[in-house]
């Protein structure tokens, strides 16, 4: 612990973290960025964003003799640094690493090649990360860049659209990160549109008025499937760890810092570009680890926990409250920013991804897997909801990173879309009797029972103070 908080202590002190010229020992990094993104969907959706690697083929332009009526967005805060509880953890992982007495063999030794940890300012903790924050300049994988680079493609992808939609409030929850996000996005946008950013407030008290449910579920328990996650095989990490010591004799590494490891090289990733840490992996190896986190994430916040299915309803309601008023609404272009989590919640009630088959925890069912967390929630995850009209029918579908992901029981309308009443039926079923504010016992953090900020804030702004979690 002393030697934890000394080493905290240090880092603070020694850095400040200025991105102007590319330092000696991330020279190599020029020819080495760019190489390492076939492992980004097995990085726990914690590395950079990618598309959706299940692609279908569906174009996600809109359907030829069809007009865009609605599009919504429930976006992921971009590439980050650890949080706060995380960086502690791989801290941990690099003082022993860093006060190994001998040279370094096999895949870690280019630690003693000059390496530089990449959290170098403790103040970068659970922010975004940016081409200013990032450890060199050249970092080509930055929240900052994803989130402007977004917003380049919706303009491209609903230019005619949003020819007449220049005008419009865009959403999003407190945290500083998913703050940024936003206002990274709107600025790439530029001044032509007029954009109203609302803060909504993450904290438990704003009960059902949130983008952000899981912070006001006292009754969402994490730990509810905890025997089925803990009984996931850890012979992965003994393995790296083992094999580490092996090559280093000894050095210590305990299955806690193989799978710290892990995020090591997503998050590295995240804020240099680059990672040699993530060479210390097999594909198995990966393989391994990237189930690990469906497992997790499906019986924490997905298909697997009953709950969620009432915590996800709150924010589809919304939705198909927004579609439903499509006409009537003057604003057509439905914005918001959040949590990955959040999304998982919504997703989870969509049903977009839930074959109703339990993820088993004993091996990885490689033929029946649907639930690829990463792929739905990688930083930068975008969820789009598109509504538009052919001839005289109204439809709705989904594009989730880039892909359009069909509905299993509605895709008979053009570009496999849902027409819009059998999708409210659909809907219907999905949400029936999930109420959010019953079943996370929200009264015991908050009075308030709606989500009524897409609908008030030109007249309650909402503007929170940002939280750095
Ligand atoms: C921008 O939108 C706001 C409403 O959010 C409106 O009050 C203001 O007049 C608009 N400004 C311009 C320049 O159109
Ligand atoms: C709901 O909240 C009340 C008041 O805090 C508490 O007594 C009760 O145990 C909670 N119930 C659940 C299911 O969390
Ligand atoms: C590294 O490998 C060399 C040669 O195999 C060996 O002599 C040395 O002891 C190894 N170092 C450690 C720390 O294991
Ligand atoms: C690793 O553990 C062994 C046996 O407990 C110990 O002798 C050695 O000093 C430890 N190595 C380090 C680097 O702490
Ligand atoms: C749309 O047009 C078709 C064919 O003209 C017709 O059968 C159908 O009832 C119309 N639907 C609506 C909702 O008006
Ligand atoms: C799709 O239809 C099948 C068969 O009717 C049903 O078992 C399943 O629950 C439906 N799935 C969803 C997501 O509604
Ligand atoms: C939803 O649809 C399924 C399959 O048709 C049905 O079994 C179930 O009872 C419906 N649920 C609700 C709440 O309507
Ligand atoms: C969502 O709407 C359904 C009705 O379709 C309702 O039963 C449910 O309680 C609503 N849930 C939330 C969280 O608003
Ligand atoms: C809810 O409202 C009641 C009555 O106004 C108040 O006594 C109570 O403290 C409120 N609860 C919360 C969690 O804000
Ligand atoms: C606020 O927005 C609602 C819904 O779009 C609209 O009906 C209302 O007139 C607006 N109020 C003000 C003060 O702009
Ligand atoms: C939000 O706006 C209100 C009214 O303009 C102001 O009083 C309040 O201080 C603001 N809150 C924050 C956190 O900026």
């Amino acid at each position: 612990m002393w030697l934890e908080n000394n080493m905290l202590m240090a880092l603070a002190g020694l850095y400040t973290a200025h991105a102007l010229s590319i330092p000696k020992k991330y020279k190599a990094d020029v020819k080495n960025i760019g190489t390492q993104e076939h492992i980004f969907p097995y990085l726990a959706g914690s590395g950079p964003y990618f598309s959706y690697p299940n692609d279908y083929g569906i174009s996600a332009d809109t359907p030829s003799g069809c007009e865009i009526s609605q599009i919504q967005l429930l976006a992921r805060h971009g590439e980050r640094y650890p949080s706060k509880s995380k960086g502690k953890k791989l801290l941990k992982t690099w003082n022993t690493l860093q006060h190994f007495p001998y040279q370094f063999n096999g895949s870690l030794s280019f630690i003693d090649d000059d390496y530089e940890f990449f959290i170098q300012d403790l103040d970068n903790l659970e922010m975004e990360t940016t081409t200013e924050n990032s450890v060199n300049a050249i970092n080509p994988y930055t929240g900052e860049m994803d989130a402007k680079k977004h917003a380049q493609e919706f303009l491209a992808q609903y230019a005619d659209f949003l020819e007449d939609n220049r005008e419009f409030a865009v959403f999003a929850a407190s945290s500083q990160r998913v703050h940024d996000t936003a206002q990274f996005f709107i600025d790439s946008l530029g001044d032509k549109f007029n954009i109203s950013l609302q803060v909504v407030s993450e904290e438990p008290s704003a009960g059902a008025n949130t983008l952000s449910p899981g912070y006001s579920c006292p009754a969402w328990n994490p730990d509810e499937y905890e025997d089925i996650i803990g009984s996931y095989s850890t012979t992965y990490l003994k393995a790296i760890a083992e094999r580490l010591n092996r090559e280093n004799s000894g050095l210590n590494l305990t299955v806690t810092d193989a799978y710290n490891l892990f995020d090591w090289c997503a998050f590295e990733l995240n804020a240099r570009g680059y990672s040699e840490i993530c060479d210390v992996f097999s594909p198995e190896e990966l393989i391994h680890y990237s189930y690990y986190d469906d497992l997790t994430a499906y019986y924490e916040d997905g298909p697997g926990y009953p709950l969620i299915q009432a915590v996800g309803a709150l924010y589809f309601n919304a939705s198909i409250k927004l579609l439903q008023q499509s006409e009537q609404l003057d604003q057509k272009v439905w914005l918001s920013f959040t949590h990955d989590t959040d999304i998982l919640n919504y997703l989870t009630t969509v049903g977009l991804f839930d074959d109703e088959k339990k993820l088993d925890p004993s091996y990885i069912p490689f033929r029946n897997h649907v639930f690829h967390k990463s792929w739905f929630i990688p930083q930068g995850a975008r969820v789009y909801t598109q509504k538009y009209r052919c001839s005289n029918e109204s439809y709705i579908r989904y594009v989730v990173n880039d892909a359009v992901i069909p509905l299993e029981n509605c895709s008979d309308g053009p570009g496999f879309s849902c027409e819009a009443n059998k999708f409210y039926k659909y809907a219907e079923n999905r949400t029936a009797n999930q109420d959010f504010y019953q079943s996370c016992n929200v009264s015991s953090v908050s009075n308030i029972t709606e989500l009524t900020f897409f609908w008030d804030w030109n007249t309650t702004h909402y503007n929170a103070t940002l939280l750095k979690e």
